[in-house]
């Protein structure tokens, strides 16, 4: 029997881990009797032909690494049927039976995309954001969520220094999660987040106002990037309290850095299970952990779930963070 052959790309905005999950799939697909490809710079890279093949060693000291050895990208092209049959193709011509696309959903709808064309193709959750509905975890949202708490931690040094407010913007597209972790983590007056409707009077100024009651004299507000206006939210508290103001966005810092321990261990985990059902000839699967356990889903399920927010968490933030 002919030698199967695998490739493995990530695509997307880059997170820490991604390079853990790449090394468990190189490693996984070798030990298999497979050969594996790793693809540079995503869909991109893969309608380019930016391939190399892979050995045990090609993905040595590179667990510890923020970012991703094969380079990342978002792809325009990609959506377009025309250029999902020409990747097919050149996957069929290098005898690539089977490919990992490690991202987020667009990566994951480019990947359900090229199985159709004929690829089959298996995604692992590696997004920051932690905004994949079917999995409780993606690869990159415990270091991000880490940065973001060392960083709101020094903020919060000067904060009190000089008795001011700082409002802290912190990343996750449409998602809620880095900030009500970041938020409870560093004890904020207010967390804004795109799940939970809001009232400025009631949910910022009422907040600090009380907790000024209780003798407290600075202030953290953690807002989520999909909330955002933090310059503007600075200002008001400013002109509506007298209390001296500062915003600050924390952007890409909290995309880069040496992954967690658990950022390592659950992304080698995915990638190992990526190539087990690659193996067996499975495609359009997702790799998501539920109930704390690694499994898989079908892309299109994967992708209809609606994400569900923890409400039940953000209540405890309201009533503790006083
Ligand atoms: O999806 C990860 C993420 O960092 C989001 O939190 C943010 O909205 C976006 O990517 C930023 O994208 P870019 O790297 O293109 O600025």
């Amino acid at each position: 029997m002919a030698q199967k052959s695998i490739a493995v790309l990530t695509s997307g905005g880059d997170a820490p881990g991604m390079n853990a999950a790449f090394r468990a799939v190189v490693r996984t697909g070798i030990n298999k009797g497979m050969k594996v490809f790793g693809i540079y710079r995503g869909f991109n890279g893969l309608l380019k032909g930016e391939i190399e093949e892979m050995n045990l060693r090609s993905v040595s000291e590179i667990i510890g690494n923020g970012g991703t050895k094969l380079y990342t990208a978002r792809s325009e092209e990609f959506k377009k049927k025309e250029a999902q049959e020409r990747a097919a193709e050149f996957c069929r011509s290098k005898g690539i039976s089977g490919v990992v696309v490690i991202g987020g959903d667009g990566s994951f709808r480019g990947a359900r995309a090229l199985t159709r064309a004929g690829v089959n193709c298996i995604g692992v959750p590696g997004t920051i954001d932690n905004d994949i509905a079917c999995s409780e975890y993606t690869v990159g949202y415990d270091t991000a969520m880490n940065t973001a708490l060392q960083m709101v931690d020094r903020i919060r040094d000067t904060a009190q220094s000089h008795d001011r407010c700082s409002i802290v913007e912190v990343m996750g597209r449409h998602c809620g999660d880095i900030a009500l972790q970041t938020g409870i983590a560093t004890g904020a007056t207010a967390i804004l987040v795109p799940e939970v409707e809001y009232n400025i009077e009631r949910d910022v100024i009422t907040r600090i106002l009380n907790t000024q009651k209780t003798g407290k004299k600075h202030f953290i507000i953690v807002v989520a990037e999909g909330v955002g206006g933090v310059n503007d939210l600075a200002k008001y508290i400013e002109q509506r309290l007298g209390i001296e103001a500062r915003a600050t966005i924390l952007g890409h810092v909290q995309r880069g850095g040496s992954p967690t321990v658990r950022d390592r261990v659950v992304a080698s985990q995915m990638g190992y299970r990526a190539v087990e059902l690659l193996s067996q000839d499975i495609g359009n699967r997702v790799v998501c952990m539920r109930d704390g356990k690694i499994t898989d889903l079908d892309i299109t399920e994967a992708l209809d779930m609606p994400r569900v927010f923890d409400t039940e968490l953000y209540k405890i933030a309201m009533t503790i963070s006083i």
